[in-house]
């Protein structure tokens, strides 16, 4: 297999944007060309300004401004992209089917189907095409089957190369990942085409940590890492509820139990319930493999990560419901946060729309600040919901700009995302210019619940008496 000299990526997403850039910042002499269908996004890769690109990620302006013009190219012509690379990664959403069989389960592949006959229909050259979305096991087979059936006679061989970034720390993780997953086809051809990304990847990337397997050992390893991770943060939140009835406190728990170096720290974090683009996703899907090869047991084994999931949800909605006399109609609670976590401007599956949503049922008139989440996007999350229409969302619901004035004779106050401002706050400023008595619902754990009580505030926190 040839040198890899030109690569595409198909959508420039929050996974295609940060891992093509960084791929082009440490291999100046490949040409990357990010794609994607949607204009406004690709401008905003472009911007000059690159405090503008449309994704938050810290040190990621840096990166884009070292490599792009010079080396990486953000560009809406799919087809020149495809017709170019020798290389193609397709990093296109695979959301949670919303219609028709999987329902609510399965991950929708119609994104990724679109993607494989796109390229058989371009593409004149021999191609590697790289899976960087999650997948169901075995799609590897459909896109083959899709590319050697519609193609136009060239050779293909498909990696499943997932990516394993968080948000917020994206940069750092691509810069310095724990490893690097590469599955392939088991022939000399799948061999060669490995290598080919090894090759690319270990330019930075100690070889120790770059992982070769078959294709499917790599996509049912991604959908596992996130049930795993996830499984651990729900482990930790079912506790957390038994830590509030007992006296135990959940946080010095996670402590005794993460030194056990068999456990380790990590992700041992209660909170308000994990969100995010990923972990609820690829869990339905994980539930959904299992429920189709006839292994209830294990299908019911990872489902109940989920429930626990919205059971957290709830519970804190309920919490802030009962603690307020059993009403909140017409009391204003200001949310701090929105996002799904610290450090991004993604608010999918935020834990923040889920409870906000529980308390409009309660007619609240809720209030929202969050650091770098746009108002659009906070009302456009409510709507998806359809639980009320658009006008009722928008007169419950206030987006402001000011941490202070969102807290301004408020009821009470939630924490729902853990952003480090929120710490470094005038906590004296804010209790005054509440209603009394001022509550504080810490769904991240975050501030000092001895401070605040000595200030006057009622303070509950997850996983505490
Ligand atoms: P995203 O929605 O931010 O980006 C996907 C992009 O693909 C969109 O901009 C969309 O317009 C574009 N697109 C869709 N179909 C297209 C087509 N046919 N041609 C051109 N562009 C097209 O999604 P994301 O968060 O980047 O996730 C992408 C994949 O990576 C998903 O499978 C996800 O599960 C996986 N993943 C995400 C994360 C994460 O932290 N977000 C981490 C690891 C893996
Ligand atoms: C996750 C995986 O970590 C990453 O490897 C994968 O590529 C994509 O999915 P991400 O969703 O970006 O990354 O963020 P992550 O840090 O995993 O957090 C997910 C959610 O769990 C957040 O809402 C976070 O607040 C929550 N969480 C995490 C906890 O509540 N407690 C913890 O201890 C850790």
């Amino acid at each position: 297999m040839t040198k890899i000299t030109n690569i595409c990526c198909i959508g420039a997403g929050y996974v295609g944007g940060p891992t093509m850039s960084v791929i082009a910042q440490k291999c100046p002499d490949i040409k990357v060309t990010v794609v994607d269908l949607n204009e406004a996004r690709i401008a905003a890769w472009n911007d000059p300004d690159t405090a503008n690109i449309p994704i938050y990620e810290p040190g990621l302006d840096k990166v884009v401004a070292e490599a792009r013009g010079r080396n990486l190219f953000f560009s809406t012509d799919v087809d020149e992209a495809i017709d170019e690379a020798e290389m193609i990664f397709i990093s296109v959403n695979t959301p949670t089917k919303t219609y028709g069989s999987g329902k609510g389960m399965a991950a929708d592949l119609k994104y990724i189907e679109l993607c494989a006959r796109q390229i058989a229909r371009v593409a004149k050259t021999d191609k590697i095409v790289v899976e960087k979305s999650t997948l169901p096991v075995r799609t590897a087979e459909a896109v083959k089957n899709i590319l050697q059936n519609t193609g136009n006679n060239v050779n293909y061989q498909i990696l499943s190369n997932p990516e394993f970034l968080a948000e917020g720390t994206a940069v750092e993780d691509l810069h310095s990942p724990d490893r690097v997953l590469i599955g392939g086809d088991t022939t000399e051809e799948g061999q060669a085409a490995i290598q080919a990304l090894v090759d690319i990847y270990t330019r930075w990337v100690p070889r120790d940590r770059v992982l070769t397997t078959n294709l499917w050992s790599s996509e049912l390893s991604k959908l596992t890492a996130n049930a795993f991770l996830a499984q651990r943060v729900s482990s930790i939140n079912s506790l957390s509820e038994l830590c509030e009835h007992t006296g135990a406190d959940v946080s010095e728990v996670a402590r005794a139990i993460g030194t056990d170096s068999r456990i380790g720290p990590k992700f041992l974090k209660s909170s308000v319930g994990f969100g995010g683009s990923c972990f609820q996703k690829d869990i339905l899907n994980l539930v959904y493999i299992a429920r189709s090869y006839g292994l209830r047991e294990v299908a019911d084994y990872w489902e109940q990560v989920i429930i626990m999931n919205d059971h957290q949800k709830r519970r804190f909605a309920n919490k802030i419901v009962k603690t307020l006399y059993n009403t909140v109609s017409s009391k204003k609670i200001a949310f701090l946060g929105w996002a799904f976590k610290k450090d991004t401007n993604d608010t999918r599956e935020s834990a923040a729309i889920y409870v906000a949503d529980d308390l409009l049922n309660e007619q609240a008139g809720i209030a929202v600040y969050d650091p770098k989440v746009a108002e659009t996007k906070i009302y456009d999350d409510l709507d998806y919901l359809n639980t009320r229409p658009s006008d009722a969302n928008k007169q419950l619901l206030t987006v402001y700009t000011d941490p202070y004035e969102v807290c301004k004779d408020a009821h009470a106050i939630a924490i729902l995302t853990e952003w480090d401002e929120f710490k470094d706050y005038d906590w004296q400023r804010i209790y005054d210019n509440m209603k009394k008595p001022a509550f504080v619902f810490d769904g991240r754990s975050l501030l000092n619940v001895d401070k605040l009580k000595e200030i006057g505030f009622k303070v509950y926190t997850i996983g505490r008496e």
